[in-house]
């Protein structure tokens, strides 16, 4: 299976942070966003990934690129751990890049896409959405995608004051994590949404989406929007959503971030200790402010 990961947005959320570097290289501990999302794909066995880019997304591709120069100096110094965490990023997978040349939304953006995926069931996994899962979270709608045919999309409850920023799914409980979707809307009015059960970034999908995105008017946002184009989808194949088992970490706007960062350290091997030291002093210190 293929994957395309839309990393096209401009990241307004987070300026002037993004104003000339995309979000989905913000680092995460040590390492930019995105690159927690291929490797990902990797893990759940997708070798060809199709990143949709946009103007000042360069840097996007210089990461996943070699460093001859930089290697040699590592190599030379003898700092074998660094060498190792920057040589084998352009063999991670297939890599192709493609841009949308004007940012109309996240549905334009996948069907970017069309011509490389052709007529297969592929993934969509969103540039700025990291997971902590034993399973990989795609792996798992694949899974289910094998099971049923049908296109598949991880959903998470949300607390009820957060709901209004994301797409809301209308859906009948089938077992105990998977659901049938009877309807999908973006980032409905709290009194619109019709549950807490949201769109959580990762899907499996039939082709049938690229037609359905060509049928597809600016929605919210005055965007084209994934969410719209999935509704008419699931009219004609019928869709699920999967409750994933995992953590997610939205690194969707500053206070997402900086928690993703807080969290991830503090699960961190290496500086997950120093930090923990460090909150206890500077909790001591408060008691004397
Ligand atoms: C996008 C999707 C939305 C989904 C969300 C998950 O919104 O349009 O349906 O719930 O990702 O993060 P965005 O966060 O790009 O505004």
């Amino acid at each position: 299976m293929k994957a395309v990961i839309p990393a096209a947005g401009w990241g307004v959320r987070f300026l002037p942070l993004t104003k000339e570097q995309p979000k989905e290289m913000l680092p995460v501990i040590d390492k930019p966003v995105i690159q927690y999302v291929v490797e990902e794909a990797v893990e759940a066995g997708i070798r060809d990934i199709i990143i949709v880019t946009g103007r000042h997304k360069r840097t996007i591709e210089d990461h996943f690129d070699r460093a001859f120069e930089l290697e040699s100096v590592l190599r030379n110094g003898n700092r074998q751990a660094l060498l190792d965490s920057i040589s084998g990023l352009h063999e991670l997978a297939d890599l192709h890049y493609i841009r949308q040349h004007e940012q109309r939304g996240l549905g334009d953006a996948v069907y970017q896409a069309r011509h490389h995926i052709g007529d297969e069931p592929f993934a969509v996994m969103l540039g700025d959405t990291i997971h902590v899962s034993e399973v990989p979270v795609v792996k798992q709608l694949m899974e289910v995608h094998a099971r049923t045919g049908k296109s598949v999309i991880a959903a998470e409850r949300v607390p009820g004051e957060k709901v209004k920023d994301y797409g809301v799914l209308d859906a009948v409980k089938l077992d105990d994590r998977l659901y049938e979707i009877r309807d999908l809307v973006e980032k409905p009015r709290p009194e619109e949404a019709p549950s807490d059960l949201c769109i959580a970034g990762t899907y499996v999908l039939t082709p049938g989406i690229f037609e359905c995105l060509e049928n597809t008017p600016p929605g919210h946002n005055g965007e084209v929007q994934l969410t719209d184009a999935l509704r008419l989808l699931r009219k004609k194949e019928g869709m699920l959503a999967w409750e994933f088992v995992g953590k997610r970490y939205d690194i969707g706007d500053i206070p997402g971030w900086l928690n993703s960062q807080f969290e991830l350290a503090l699960r961190h091997p290496v500086y997950g200790e120093k930090l923990r030291q460090r909150i206890r002093e500077l909790n001591e210190q408060e008691r004397f402010i």
